[in-house]
């Protein structure tokens, strides 16, 4: 069974790390399904149905993304607000399509890790800054994944800062 990944990245053309995960990811075409949203609906208008109908197909579902003002880019929440409609992702028997079906986040974040800390400049930990998606996914009765995050690309500029990130992020699929 393949892994969805859905990639939320408003300027691909322009990344660097997202784009080096979805080149690794593309070498597996046998375990990874990539989805890139804003490739897929360049004027954000999601086809609902057809989102819904992929997702039914997957057991693993991962949402790769860069972090923006600590939080996701603007097209993940536009899809989380239109895909897990009442009646399919929650709210009647049914419903809860996405129940069991194992969700997990993969960011890519420029400040380092030791900042996100309860003493660290930015107070909290990437997982209190996640609560959201925590929250969302256990109301529609998934089964939400920790989280992977690969911190510190605004400092490390570095290609090998970069390519350390590889390996763990295939580990990561793979232990889902
Ligand atoms: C609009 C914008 C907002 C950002 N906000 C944050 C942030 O709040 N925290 C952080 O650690 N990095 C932030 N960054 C840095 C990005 O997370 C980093 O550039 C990105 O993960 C690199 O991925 P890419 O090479 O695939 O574009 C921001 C970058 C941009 C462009």
């Amino acid at each position: 069974m393949k892994t969805l990944v859905i990639v939320i990245h408003p300027n691909l053309e322009q990344s660097s790390i997202n784009k080096r995960w979805i080149e690794e990811l593309n070498k597996h075409p046998e375990k990874y399904h990539i989805h890139e949203l804003y490739a897929i609906y360049p004027d954000e208008k999601i086809d609902v149905q057809a989102e819904q109908r992929l997702i039914a197909q997957y057991d693993k579902i991962v949402f790769q993304f860069p972090f923006y003002w600590f939080n996701c880019p603007p097209f993940l929440k536009k899809w989380l607000d239109d895909v897990l409609t009442y009646g399919w992702a929650y709210g009647s028997t049914s419903g809860y399509k996405v129940a069991g079906k194992k969700i997990a986040l993969a960011m890519s974040v420029g400040i380092d890790e030791e900042e996100y800390s309860a003493s660290g400049k930015y107070k909290y930990t990437m997982e209190e800054l996640t609560r959201p998606f925590e929250l969302t996914f256990e109301y529609v009765k998934a089964d939400y994944r920790p989280l992977f995050a690969y911190y510190g690309m605004e400092r490390n500029a570095e290609k090998e800062w970069m390519e350390k990130s590889v390996p763990l992020y295939m580990d990561f699929l793979n232990s889902l």
